[in-house]
């Protein structure tokens, strides 16, 4: 039986790379039915809601969302849509996976680390305390509950994907009490898994190290705001935002998105690379079973990049993304 999943278009990017993503999705014959909704400024614009309610409902009965980016309008009092998803579902781990491939244009040749992110706390909570005039206080929020089941999530996605070691990532020896806190749990937790090697590292040293020697790390785990910046990092590692893909779990639902935002300064061009969406739609297919289905699309991916003719500009070639997206359903349909 095919699984009905939700499917949010997000906007700048969004549109264009969410329906060349069903068009293969479909082309690759994955058993999912599709319950589709606008969602972002211009739904806004229309309605005075960034998400329809029916949406909502929508992710709320399937528990399945593969998401667009969604522009977050800076200043305007307007909590990013992102962080809401994240918080209101409880989806509290966000795996980011960020793996070279060989036949693309990049600095480093074997990468292949995992971004384990908090994802409902710290200081994403957004509480910002204008103290006076010209002081403004935002609130970091560390707990013991959210710390322990992402540790925890960290070392069984190693255990279970024969993952070697986990290094937790902090800024403990300024941040004694919250970031403390956490590397404490951290190396409580390491004792359960004495297969994994457990490792710890100041935040501001890991993106040293991550640039000068990437192959040295595997799976990383880290507070909300690290992990949002250091697995942009490791994008980078590997060629770029349009390539990382990430899930975001919780006990009862499950989004699924790329790394990067919406990217207006490409919107509406048909440059945008889908990878990254496609990506998180292949760990979908996994987490659902369809392990067979992510792995053909994955193949078919594999096979325009070491063709390496028909590649995107943020790749290094000058295909649309409509060119690119053909010869990916080509390669399926052979
Ligand atoms: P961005 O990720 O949208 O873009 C950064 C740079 O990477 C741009 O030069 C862009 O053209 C390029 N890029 C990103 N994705 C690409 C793709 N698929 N193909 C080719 N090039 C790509 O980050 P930016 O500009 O900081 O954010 C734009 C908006 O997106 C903001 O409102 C931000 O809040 C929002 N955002 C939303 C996210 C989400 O919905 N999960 C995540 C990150 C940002
Ligand atoms: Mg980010």
């Amino acid at each position: 039986m095919n699984q009905t999943i939700t499917v949010f278009r997000g906007d700048g990017i969004g549109p264009e790379i969410t329906d060349v993503v069903l068009d293969i999705l479909q082309t690759a014959k994955a058993p999912l039915e599709f319950e589709i909704f606008d969602v972002g400024a211009a739904v806004y614009e229309k309605t005075g809601a960034f998400i329809p309610e029916e949406g909502l409902k929508s992710f709320e009965k399937n528990r399945i969302l593969l998401k667009s980016p969604i522009t977050t309008p800076i200043g305007t009092g307007f909590k990013s849509l992102n962080v809401t998803l994240r918080q209101k579902y409880d989806l509290w781990a966000n795996i980011r996976p960020a793996k070279t491939n060989p036949a693309l244009p990049c600095r480093f040749e074997h990468v292949d680390v995992v971004t384990v992110r908090e994802n409902t706390e710290d200081l994403y909570i957004g509480e910002e305390i204008e103290v006076d005039a010209d002081t403004v206080h935002a609130i970091k929020r560390i707990t013991r509950k959210a710390s322990e089941r992402i540790l925890r999530k960290a070392f069984e996605f190693a255990r279970e994907n024969g993952r070697k070691k986990v290094t937790c990532v902090h800024k403990a020896n300024i941040l004694k009490k919250s970031d403390g806190m956490f590397l404490g749990l951290f190396n409580d937790i390491a004792k359960d898994y004495p297969e994994i090697e457990a490792d710890s590292m100041i935040v501001d040293a890991t993106c040293m190290n991550l640039v000068m020697h990437p192959e040295r790390f595997d799976v990383m785990v880290m507070p909300n705001l690290y992990g949002d910046i250091v697995s942009d990092l490791t994008s980078g590692l590997i060629g770029g935002l349009g390539l990382l893909p990430s899930c975001n779990r919780g006990e009862d639902f499950a989004m699924y998105e790329a790394v990067h935002g919406s990217a207006p300064d490409i919107a509406g061009k048909n440059i945008a690379n889908p990878t990254a969406l496609l990506l998180s739609a292949c760990m979908m297919l996994d987490d659902l079973g369809c392990k067979a289905c992510a792995q053909t699309i994955r193949n078919a991916l594999d096979q325009v990049f070491a063709q390496g003719e028909v590649l995107t500009p943020d790749l290094g070639g000058n295909a649309t993304t409509t060119e690119f997206v053909a010869a990916i359903k080509e390669n399926l349909n052979r």
